[in-house]
């Protein structure tokens, strides 16, 4: 039921610059955010909130990199591929987002982990959104480099318990294709 298929069927050239500085960009931080989650929960039953929070406000400021910098200098170099291409990350970024709210425990964490290991590796594998980025904003890597590190941190509040908080991100993963109590384990695939 998952979203999976979107880039095989785009009919673009990919020529992506051998360097692949942005999608190096990128991949680094997911795998700085990866490794902070890892150690925030290192220890079975408990979630270090120092790292988490650290996990957090990471994802949240490499999100908003690529919503603010990459993907508005893609859509200029083809707005009509990047309206089909953007959908699914933004949805994606808006269950992350919402996921960010709730205090993490097991079956948060396991569900953050699910929803990430799938979008980032749809950004990273070949022909995947970033070589698509790469190639579109061709020319502009450097600055888009700069501006990138220029990115300001997401303020962020403290993990929010009222319910209402996880039944937004329930159904901001239901707007990006995914079933939270699927993913947690409570209830059967469909
Ligand atoms: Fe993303
Ligand atoms: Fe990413």
């Amino acid at each position: 039921m998952y979203s999976k298929c979107h880039l095989t069927a785009l009919p673009v050239d990919l020529k992506p610059d051998m360097n692949k500085k942005l999608h190096r960009f990128f991949t680094n931080d997911h795998q700085r955010l990866e490794q902070l989650l890892d150690k925030a929960t290192e220890k079975p039953g408990e979630v270090d909130l120092h790292y988490y929070q650290q996990f957090r406000s990471g994802l949240l400021r490499h999100i908003k990199m690529e919503e603010k910098i990459l993907f508005p200098a893609a859509k200029q170099g083809s707005e009509e591929l990047t309206s089909r291409l953007f959908p699914r990350y933004r949805l994606e970024h808006g269950a992350l987002t919402a996921l960010m709210v709730p205090p993490p425990d097991a079956t948060l964490i396991k569900v953050i982990r699910h929803v990430l290991e799938k979008h980032d590796l749809a950004e990273e594998e070949p022909g995947g959104l970033y070589d698509i980025c790469e190639e579109l904003t061709a020319g502009q890597t450097q600055s888009l480099l700069d501006q990138l590190e220029q990115v300001s941190e997401v303020p962020t509040h403290p993990p929010n318990p009222i319910p209402f908080a996880i039944e937004a991100a329930r159904r901001a993963l239901a707007r990006a294709n995914y079933d939270f109590d699927e993913i947690a384990g409570s209830k059967e695939p469909s």
